[in-house]
């Protein structure tokens, strides 16, 4: 039906399943998709070279903005924090409270640094983000089709739009829930706005929006990008869903993960540096036209 479902870094629990939501999707129309997809490590590459890509966050610590001591403490947040969230013995709830730890005691950080408004383009453009071979295609064929894209990221909203402001593809169907920063009069983040949004509280998120997803309603197809067992949780506000499909990218701790991934993804994508299957999918939605 989709050759790139038989690409090697394609896995699935049950294909049959993926060819009928797949099937009824399409009977359904692309006139009745909305697509979530999550932002880091989903949207952006998790390595090039050989070496690993920036989230969000990873592109201000790295960046001029910080201070050498700042940088020093949030790497070691990172570097205590991020096994955990990738640990497949422990539970969604007993990483939870600690992956609120790892936000919060991050945004406390960067609130110290007097962060200025207007260098985080610069910032972005001096950074080494990028986002996957094929977002261009993904961006514009959505925008083409007026299919709503929702981008749902426990990152830095402020730094997410200029990345793809810069890469030229943040267009009017792109919708963003995500930290943003809140500056002072004078430019200067002195806080970060709203509810946190985390690794694993996508849903309380979702549920947030009813106005997004209601607006949303004649569209009760999803499909769903992430590539963290708690993107599951981000079409949980969709309002009388009829199908989702559900493409899961595991980068990291493969063989520990993979059987969580397949239980819970239509469709895993291992290792794949690229968004040659999202798009493939995307086509197929949209009668390849
Ligand atoms: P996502 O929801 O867009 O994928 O963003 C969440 C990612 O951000 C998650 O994989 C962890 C990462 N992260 C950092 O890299 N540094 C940080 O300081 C924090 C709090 C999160
Ligand atoms: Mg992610």
């Amino acid at each position: 039906m989709i050759p790139e479902l038989n690409n090697p870094s394609v896995c699935m629990r049950d294909p049959q399943r993926v060819q009928e939501i797949l099937q009824s999707m399409v009977k359904a129309g692309s006139n009745t998709v909305q697509v979530i997809s999550d932002f880091d490590m989903t949207l952006t590459r998790f390595a090039y070279n050989g070496k690993r890509c920036p989230t969000c966050h990873n592109i201000l610590d790295n960046s001029k903005l910080i201070s050498n001591d700042c940088r020093e403490q949030l790497k070691k947040l990172l570097n205590t924090y991020y096994p955990i969230e990738i640990d497949s013995s422990r539970s969604i709830e007993e990483k939870l409270p600690l992956m609120v730890e790892w936000w919060t005691k991050a945004h406390e950080l960067l609130v110290q640094q007097k962060i200025k408004k207007d260098l985080l383009a610069t910032v972005v453009r001096e950074s080494d983000a990028l986002l996957r071979e094929g977002y261009q295609l993904l961006f514009d064929h959505l925008h083409e089709h007026s299919i709503p894209l929702l981008i749902f990221s426990a990152g830095i909203g402020d730094i997410l739009e200029e990345v793809i402001r810069q890469a030229g593809v943040f267009h009017p169907n792109v919708k963003v829930f995500s930290n943003y920063m809140d500056f002072d009069e004078s430019g200067v983040l002195r806080a970060f706005k709203g509810e946190l949004i985390h690794i694993y509280n996508k849903r309380e998120g979702a549920l947030l929006n009813t106005t997004h997803f209601q607006e949303l309603r004649t569209r009760p197809n999803v499909l769903l990008l992430g590539d963290s067992l708690g993107d599951l949780t981000m079409a949980d506000g969709v309002q009388d869903m009829e199908n989702i499909l559900k493409i899961g990218f595991l980068n990291d701790k493969v063989e520990e993960r993979k059987q969580s991934y397949l239980d819970s993804y239509d469709i895993v994508l291992v290792k794949d540096e690229t968004l040659e299957v999202p798009n493939a999918v995307m086509l197929y939605l949209t009668g390849n036209k």
